[in-house]
């Protein structure tokens, strides 16, 4: 009983531990108020998008993000298939990089993606 606890106080340290070394640079104050201003959820689930919307504005992505002429489509905080609708997390990770949802299929040019 005893090693079990010590086994699975191990696995939420170094869980953690993993998180407190993959931190985005820009993520800097989320941290230094707490795992839960993102992890709305628990720390055993995914933050929800409610929570990246405590700091960021779709309509403002979609406008930071927009595309000229046939081009707009392939904005991917407004697109063709999803709208505005589309969860950050599809496409942003935080502790491990992603790939763009939408570069599954295509093969867009998106110059200010950072995982
Ligand atoms: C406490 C406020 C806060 C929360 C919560 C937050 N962010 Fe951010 N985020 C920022 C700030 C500030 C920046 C840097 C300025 C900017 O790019 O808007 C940033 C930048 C980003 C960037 C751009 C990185 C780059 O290289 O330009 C992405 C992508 C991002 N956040 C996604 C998310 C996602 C997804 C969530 C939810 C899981 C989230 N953020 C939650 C404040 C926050
Ligand atoms: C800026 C938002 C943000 C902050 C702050 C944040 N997380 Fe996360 N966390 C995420 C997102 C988004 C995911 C979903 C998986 C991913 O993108 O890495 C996640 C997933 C996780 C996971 C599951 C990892 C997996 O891949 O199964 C753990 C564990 C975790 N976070 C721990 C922490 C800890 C501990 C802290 C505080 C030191 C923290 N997180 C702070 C956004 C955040
Ligand atoms: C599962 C595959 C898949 C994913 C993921 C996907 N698309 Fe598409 N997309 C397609 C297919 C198939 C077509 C062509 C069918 C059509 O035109 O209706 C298409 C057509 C398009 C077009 C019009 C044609 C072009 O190439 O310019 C745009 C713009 C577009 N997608 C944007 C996006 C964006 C932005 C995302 C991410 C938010 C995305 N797609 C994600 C499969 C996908
Ligand atoms: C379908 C995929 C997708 C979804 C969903 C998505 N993003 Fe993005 N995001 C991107 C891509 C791709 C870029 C880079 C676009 C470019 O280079 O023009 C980006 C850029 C950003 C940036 C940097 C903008 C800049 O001007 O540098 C921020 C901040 C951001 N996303 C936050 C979010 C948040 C918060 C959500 C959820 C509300 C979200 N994203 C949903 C794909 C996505």
């Amino acid at each position: 009983m005893k090693s079990l606890t010590a086994l699975l106080l191990g696995l939420v340290l170094s869980t953690s531990a993993y998180a407190q070394q993959n931190q985005q640079p820009h993520h800097e104050m989320a941290y230094e108020s707490g795992c839960e201003s993102c992890h709305d959820q628990g720390m055993d689930r995914f933050p929800s998008d409610q929570a990246c919307l405590q700091c960021h504005d779709v309509d403002d992505l979609a406008e930071q993000t927009a595309r000229e002429g046939e081009d707009a489509k392939q904005n991917p905080h407004d697109s063709m298939h999803y709208g505005k609708e589309a969860p950050c997390q599809d496409c942003h990770g935080e502790h491990s990089p992603k790939k763009a949802l939408c570069q599954e299929c295509h093969n867009f040019n998106y110059p200010k993606f950072n995982d």
